[in-house]
C-alpha cells in the first residue's frame, strides 16, 4: 500500500506551484518527506498546457492593484469575495517572479529588459505577462523541470483517481456538514494493471482542473472531466458557484474538433475586431468597450448576432493589423490558420464561443482549504470567490499559483496533526465484472454533451434547465446501475464524474433568479 505525507491529484500549475513549494520548505528544513504528483495521462497533458494569453499581474508604473481589483470585481459582477481578489491582486508579483525564478520565460519588450505586458477583455491596464501565444506550456514546462529537481516528488503518470478516503470507508456515516470529516488519500486505478491501489496519505490536493468535456464544443484537452469536484462532492465536500461557466467568444470555428482551437483574448488585445461575414462590425450594439468588452458580454453578443442571422459562427478580422508583429507574438495561432486554410493577411478567422472556463468548483477557505479536514483545493477545480460571476482573462493561472502557495503555507502549519487510521480496507469490487458495453458509455456521453450544450449553455430558460434536469436523472439512474455492475474504467467513471458536475451546475443554474455575469436565463428579465 503505498503511502505518502502528501498527496497531489493534478499536474498543471496548481498541483506543481504546490509541490514545488513543499518540497523546497522541508529540503531546506533536511526533513525527509514523500509527495505524490498523480495525474491521469502523461504529466503536461493539462489545461495549463494550452493556455494561450497569459497571466495577469500589476507590473507596470501606470498600472495599480487598485485598478486589478477593481476590474476583477467588474467582470465578476461584483459577487466575488473582495477580501479574496485583494489577496490575489496584491500576491500576485510575488508569486510570479517564483514562476520566473523557476525559469519560465516570459517576452519582453523589443530589444529592452521590460516584460511585454498585454492586454486582454476587461482590462482597464496592459498587465498580461506573456510567453508569445503558449504562455501555459512555458510555465508547464518550468514547473516540471522544477519538480523534477526535487527527489522528494514522484510523479506517476497515467493514474486515474476514483474516490477519495474519508470516514465513511471505515463505516461511519458521514453528513455534509459534518465538520469532523478527514480525508485518508483515495483509491487510485493504476491504468498499467487494472487495479485500484490504496494511496493513503496525511494531505490530499485536489488541484484537477476543468470541467470542459460536459459540453459539445469546449477549449479543454480531454482530461477535463470534472473529477475533482464530483469526488468531493461525494465526500460531502461544499461546492458552489457552479451556474457560472465561462464559453470563450472566440474558438475557431471546425465543426467535429474536439477540442476547439482557441483564438485568444489578447489578439482582440492587439487590435483584432469582431465582425459580419459582410465585414460589418456589430460589437457597437452591446458594450462601448466593443470587442475588448469581458467575455460574459461578448460571448453573448456572439450567440445573439449567430441566432439573428442564423449563421453558426462570425468571424474576427486581424487583416488590418501589422502581420510581422502579429506573426512574432501569436506564432501559434498564425500557424493554425494557415493549416486550417485561413491566411490571416487575406481571411477573416471564423469564430464561435466554446466552453473554457468553470468559475465555481469545490469551496475553499483563503487558504485553499476545503470543509473535509487535511483536504485542500486549488486551480480551477476549486472556488475560492475570486471571479465572483464571471472571470476576467488571465486571472486563473494567477489564481491557482496563489492558492498553491497559500495551500502550501496552511499544509505545513497543520501537517503534524494529521494522522492516519490503521484500518482503511482495500478498494471493494466484488460482484462486478467487465463491462461489456462500452458502447453504452460512448452514447450516453453523447447524450450528456447534447443536454448540457442545447439547454445549459450561453443562453437558459427555465424550461431548457426543466428538461436538462429530468434527461439528467434517467442518465443518472442509468450509469449508476452500470457504474455497480462494471470494474471500474476511466470512462465509466469520467462519465460519473461528469454527471455529478453537470446535475450540481443544473440545480445551481435553476437556483438564481437573477441575471448575473455568466447566467442568463431569459425567463429572468
Ligand atoms: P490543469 O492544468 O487542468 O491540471 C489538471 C490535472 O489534474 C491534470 O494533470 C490531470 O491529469 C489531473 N487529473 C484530473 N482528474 C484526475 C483524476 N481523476 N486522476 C488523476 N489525475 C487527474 N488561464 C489564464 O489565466 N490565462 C490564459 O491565457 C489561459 N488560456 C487558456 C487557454 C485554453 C485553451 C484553456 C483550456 C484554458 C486557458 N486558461 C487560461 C485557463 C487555465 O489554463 C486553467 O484554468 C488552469 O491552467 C487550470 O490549472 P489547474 O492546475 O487547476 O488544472
Ligand atoms: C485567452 O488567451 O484568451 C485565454 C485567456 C484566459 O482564459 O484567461
Amino acid at each position: 500500500m503505498p503511502q505518502f505525507d502528501f498527496l497531489i491529484i493534478g499536474s498543471g500549475i496548481a498541483g506543481l506551484s504546490y509541490a514545488a513549494k513543499l518540497a523546497r520548505h522541508f529540503d531546506k528544513l533536511n526533513q525527509e518527506v514523500s509527495i505524490a504528483v498523480i495525474t491521469k495521462v502523461q504529466a503536461d497533458e493539462t489545461n495549463t498546457k494550452y493556455a494561450q494569453g497569459g497571466i495577469a499581474v500589476v507590473w507596470s508604473e501606470s498600472d495599480s492593484f487598485e485598478k486589478h481589483i477593481l476590474d476583477t470585481m467588474d467582470a465578476g459582477d461584483g459577487i466575488n469575495k473582495k477580501d479574496i481578489v485583494d489577496i490575489v491582486v496584491r500576491e500576485a508579483p510575488e508569486r510570479i517572479q517564483e514562476l520566473i525564478d523557476y525559469g519560465t520565460r516570459f517576452d519582453k519588450d523589443q530589444g529592452g529588459e521590460a516584460y511585454d505586458l498585454a492586454r486582454e477583455g476587461g482590462h482597464s491596464d496592459h498587465r498580461i505577462l506573456h510567453f508569445k501565444d503558449i504562455t501555459g506550456a512555458e510555465i508547464e514546462r518550468a514547473l516540471l523541470e522544477e519538480v523534477n529537481r526535487h527527489p522528494s516528488i514522484e510523479v506517476l503518470t497515467h493514474y486515474y483517481v476514483v474516490e477519495l478516503i474519508t470516514q465513511h470507508h471505515l463505516g461511519e456515516t458521514v453528513y455534509r456538514y459534518r465538520e469532523d470529516i478527514k480525508c485518508f488519500g483515495a483509491y487510485v486505478l493504476n491504468r498499467q494493471t487494472g487495479e485500484v491501489e490504496k494511496f493513503v496519505a496525511k494531505t490530499t490536493m485536489l488541484a484537477t482542473g476543468g470541467i470542459g468535456n460536459i459540453y459539445q464544443s469546449t477549449t479543454n484537452p480531454t482530461i477535463a472531466t470534472g473529477d475533482g469536484i464530483a469526488m468531493a462532492y461525494r465526500a460531502k465536500g461544499i461546492c458552489d458557484n457552479m451556474e457560472f461557466i465561462q464559453f470563450h467568444p472566440t474558438s475557431f470555428y471546425q465543426p467535429g474538433q474536439k477540442p476547439s482551437f482557441l483564438i485568444s483574448e489578447a489578439v482582440r488585445g492587439f487590435g483584432g475586431i469582431l465582425k459580419r461575414a459582410d465585414g460589418s462590425t456589430f460589437m457597437e450594439n452591446y458594450d462601448e468597450r466593443l470587442s475588448l468588452a469581458p467575455r460574459d458580454i461578448v460571448a453573448r453578443a456572439i450567440d445573439s448576432e449567430m441566432k439573428k442571422n442564423g449563421v453558426d459562427h462570425v468571424y474576427l478580422d486581424v487583416r488590418h493589423c501589422d502581420y510581422e508583429k502579429f506573426v512574432d507574438h501569436f506564432p501559434n495561432i498564425t500557424e493554425y490558420c494557415l493549416k486550417a486554410g485561413v491566411d490571416i493577411r487575406k481571411d477573416m478567422i471564423p469564430v464561435v464561443p466554446a466552453q473554457h472556463y468553470m468559475c465555481g468548483g469545490i469551496k475553499v477557505n483563503e487558504w485553499a482549504h476545503t470543509n473535509i479536514n487535511f483536504l485542500y483545493a486549488a486551480g480551477e477545480c476549486a472556488c475560492t470567490g475570486l471571479h465572483g460571476a464571471n472571470r476576467l482573462a488571465s486571472n486563473s493561472l494567477l489564481e491557482a499559483v496563489v492558492f498553491g502557495h497559500r495551500a502550501y503555507e496552511d499544509t505545513i502549519s497543520r501537517f503534524a496533526e494529521a494522522v492516519i487510521p490503521q484500518d482503511i480496507p482495500e478498494w471493494d469490487d466484488s460482484g462486478t465484472t467487465h463491462p461489456e458495453e462500452q458502447v453504452l458509455v460512448t452514447e450516453m456521453t453523447r447524450e450528456l454533451n447534447s443536454i448540457m450544450s442545447n439547454y445549459v449553455g450561453i443562453v437558459r430558460t427555465d424550461r431548457r434547465m426543466k428538461r436538462a434536469y429530468d434527461r439528467l436523472e434517467l442518465l443518472h439512474k442509468e450509469h449508476e446501475q452500470l457504474y455497480r455492475e462494471s470494474k471500474v474504467s476511466v470512462a465509466i467513471c469520467e462519465l460519473r464524474n461528469m454527471i455529478s458536475v453537470s446535475y450540481l451546475i443544473i440545480k445551481m443554474a435553476m437556483a438564481r433568479r437573477e441575471n448575473i455575469g455568466l447566467h442568463f436565463n431569459a425567463d429572468n428579465v
